[in-house]
């Protein structure tokens, strides 16, 4: 065994290690500021391929029928817009009546478009929603539409995710996927995609003909139409199971994706669990907030309708505000007119993470993606946390 020889420090060690905390302190004050102003090409680039804010204009509206309508989007100073990975989404910022309201909305083109200078997004008109209500009834060619860059984590990663992906989809959460589709068909991904799509009827289902030139295209993207409420030729029948799942994907190991309503994952994640698949194998997309908490496992009933007082630091300043417990404090906030950070709007991204100070609060298991340290240390995601009690958060100084 080879013994390592240690250096002996001397007095003269310590001085020198003393005196260099006070030093660099020391060079850190006389800095010229316009030093640290240069300007350096890869923060440039950096900004530009991962840009906080786009303005868009309207170039074009396809109306898809059932309160779906798809926007495509060119940068209004010519550029391309930014490249993204197919899956993610862009958050939507919009002012309505001097509030700014911003929520998460698919890309629905493939990554490839941004080189022909456009993204498409699709929006579906949600029952009470009102930032999708807003956009279906008022965007119009010719509009400009601020967005923030590619967000999110759903999308397929090569040293995670199996070569097959099984994608379960549901009304208009096909969109990511749709994306995923295409990007297979133009060679920005490598890998081979079974959709399993459910639709009430044949009269329901989106994107038909985007698929047929996707498949037209690739033979590795194959789309199985579900239909619940009847029967077609060439269609299952039923729901999305894991006797369905497993008699599309063979004997090949397979990742399960998922995307679509909350009604869906709460059936899915029991099919789910029959298959035995591990965690980094079963991955979902959550659309939005989670509605409804009373009928999820773990809410206290007598907590449902309730209104209680929410004190929130941000910025320097504190709010009370009234929090009704069948939403989300996210939501609160903006009903008291006040802009909280957002991004997913489904407790995954994290950019939304507060110190709860006080009070006792329920998250869902299916929206709660914090880490492990934060659910020790009484962090939260507001916009997936719904209050039990009065209570007292704290969040990031930032918009
Ligand atoms: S906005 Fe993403 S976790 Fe809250």
């Amino acid at each position: 065994m080879s013994k390592v020889k240690l250096k002996k420090y001397g007095l003269k060690d310590i001085i020198y290690f003393t005196n260099k905390p006070k030093e660099r302190e020391k060079r850190i004050q006389d800095t010229v500021p316009s030093r640290s102003g240069a300007k350096f090409k890869c923060n440039e680039k950096a900004a530009e391929r991962h840009p906080d804010e786009q303005l868009f204009v309207i170039d074009g509206i396809t109306d898809r029928g059932k309160g779906v309508k798809t926007y495509r989007l060119k940068k209004k100073d010519g550029t391309d817009p930014a490249f993204f990975r197919a899956g993610q989404y862009v958050v939507i910022r919009q002012e309505i009546d001097g509030k700014l309201i911003a929520r998460p909305v698919s890309i629905s083109s493939g990554p490839a478009e941004t080189l022909d200078g456009y993204i498409d997004v699709t929006v579906k008109e949600v029952e009470n929603g009102f930032l999708s209500k807003y956009i279906i009834e008022n965007w119009k060619e010719g509009d400009e539409v601020k967005t923030s860059g590619p967000q999110g984590l759903f999308y397929y990663e090569f040293f995670r995710d199996e070569k097959h992906v099984i994608a379960c989809s549901g009304g208009s959460g096909i969109t990511p996927i749709l994306s995923m589709a295409k990007a297979i068909a133009s060679g920005d991904e490598d890998f081979r995609l079974t959709v399993l799509y459910g639709s009430r009827t044949k009269k329901d289902i989106l994107f038909a003909e985007e698929f047929d030139e996707v498949m037209k295209a690739t033979d590795k993207v194959k789309l199985v139409n579900v239909l619940s409420d009847s029967r077609a030729k060439g269609c299952e029948h039923g729901f999305i199971t894991a006797d369905l799942i497993k008699k599309y994907a063979g004997d090949d190991a397979f990742s399960l994706f998922a995307s679509g309503p909350q009604a869906m994952y709460e059936f899915l994640d029991a099919e789910a669990e029959k298959l035995g698949l591990d965690l980094k194998h079963y991955r979902k997309e959550i659309f939005g907030s989670i509605k409804e908490p009373w009928t999820l496992p773990g809410y206290p009933a007598e907590a449902k309708d309730k209104v209680f007082s929410l004190r929130v630091m941000m910025c320097g300043d504190e709010y009370d505000i009234p929090c009704n417990a069948n939403e989300n404090m996210l939501v609160a906030l903006e009903r008291a007119g006040i802009a909280g950070p957002n991004r997913c709007r489904g407790g995954i991204c994290g950019w939304c993470r507060s110190r709860l100070v006080e009070g006792d609060v329920f998250i869902p298991e299916l929206t709660d993606g914090r880490r492990g340290a934060d659910k020790e240390y009484g962090y939260i995601h507001p916009c997936a946390t719904f209050a039990l009690s009065d209570a007292v958060i704290e969040m990031p100084n930032r918009k």
